[in-house]
């Protein structure tokens, strides 16, 4: 396919000359290491942005139990126009518990139901399917972010006992189908693409899927200029990795969504080159690297600052400075095509070196 559109997401914030306020939680983990990196790039950008820092993690939560403080959501809705997350999780806490409040409690307390995830390879040389290059991947998957199996719903019932019964529930409102579908015609109608693909179950999971079936339909229906299609969530991974050129914009639930975009992530060349917004288009919305904490890999200045770097860029060009974006995409695929990597894409660089030749491109 030919001629798409860059991984650049749609700018639903006007510009205006005030610098735009970030909130920056960098986590656990590598998130400590390539947020700051990704930080530099952003800086060398130009783009008007001013950044505050949040401790908030396991190092916090070890030292005096805060996961997310009282009215922390609040504020953030208030007083900031992004949020920068690194990653959270961390061994010491096996519980999650201070994830789960956090990165979670974003997602969901301030309703940022559309994870859009850009899925686009930057040089052939990454991707580990044979004969496929930068025009075979190039694809968004827009996950619903605030309902199903993550709603958190069900229980056990005779705990740790042989006759144990554990259970999860599969939430699905009409309202939350149907602005997430409704999102990702929007994206897809605003960023030229030009077909929307629903990926579900309901073969299986009839309920769910029926809801999603005809949500589809009567949405779809509003948008003639966009194709549609549906596909069993089994046979798209098949697809993902057989034909990825076929693919444009996917919607789908929220745990298929995670599962689908780190096989996606690999199309890419791994969860270090993989970006995400978790967005509602009306409020402060928050942007991650789609990969976790990496424990091994962390503190030895290994990890890949890609991911983090071009999720400032979605980030700017979701705050309307699209050329800044635009620049440091630029600067991330040169890097690539120059090897000027980390060694989980095929370089020699650490984090720092990397995100630093990224920012005195960008700098340029
Ligand atoms: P992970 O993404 O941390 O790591 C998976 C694999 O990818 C590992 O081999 C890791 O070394 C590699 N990897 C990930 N990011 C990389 C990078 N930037 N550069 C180079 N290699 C990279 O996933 P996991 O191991 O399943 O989870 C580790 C912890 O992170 C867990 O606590 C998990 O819950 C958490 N997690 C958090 C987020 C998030 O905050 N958004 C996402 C996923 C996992
Ligand atoms: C992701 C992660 C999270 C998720 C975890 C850390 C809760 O895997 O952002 O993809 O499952 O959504
Ligand atoms: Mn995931």
């Amino acid at each position: 396919m030919v001629n798409k559109p860059s991984l650049l997401i749609c700018s639903f914030v006007a510009m205006s000359t005030h610098k735009k306020r970030i909130a920056v939680v960098p986590g656990d983990g590598i998130g400590k290491e390539v947020i700051p990196n990704a930080l530099d790039v952003l800086r060398a950008s130009g783009a008007a942005v001013e950044f505050t820092h949040f401790d908030w993690g396991a190092d916090r939560y070890l030292l005096d139990g805060t996961t997310m403080p009282a009215g922390g959501f609040e504020m953030l809705a208030r007083d900031f126009d992004a949020i920068f997350v690194g990653a959270l999780g961390d061994p010491r806490v096996p519980s999650n518990i201070h994830a789960k409040e956090i990165l979670l409690g974003m997602r969901f307390e301030m309703d940022l139901y559309a994870n859009v995830r850009p899925v686009r390879l930057l040089d052939d040389s990454l991707c580990p399917l044979k004969n496929a290059g930068v025009d075979d991947v190039n694809f968004t998957v827009v996950r619903e972010n605030t309902e199903g199996v993550y709603a958190g719903m069900g229980g056990n019932f005779k705990l740790g006992t042989p006759d144990e019964i554990a259970t999860q529930e599969d939430i699905n409102t009409r309202k939350g189908v149907e602005r997430v579908i409704r999102f990702a015609f929007e994206y897809a109608r605003s960023n030229g693409r030009k077909k929307v693909l629903m990926a579900d179950k309901s073969n299986v999971m009839t309920h769910a899927g029926g809801l999603w079936q005809r949500v589809f339909k009567q949405v779809g229906g509003e948008y003639s200029d966009i194709a549609t299609q549906h596909m069993y969530v089994d046979a798209l991974c098949l697809q993902m990795v057989r034909e990825p050129q076929s693919l444009d914009v996917i919607v789908t639930n929220n745990m298929f969504g995670d599962i689908i975009t780190d096989l996606a992530a690999a199309l890419q060349g791994g969860l270090g080159m993989a970006a995400s917004g978790n967005i509602h288009p009306e409020r402060t919305s928050m942007f991650e690297p789609v990969h976790g904490s990496a424990p091994p890999i962390a503190g030895k200045n290994m990890a890949n600052p890609m991911g983090s770097i071009l999720t400032g860029a979605l980030m700017l060009a979701h705050l309307g400075m699209t050329a800044e974006a635009a620049k440091i995409e630029a600067a991330v695929v040169e890097a690539v095509r120059e090897r000027r990597t980390t060694v989980d894409v095929g370089g020699l660089l650490g984090t720092r070196e990397c995100a630093q030749w990224i920012a005195d491109r960008v700098g340029k």
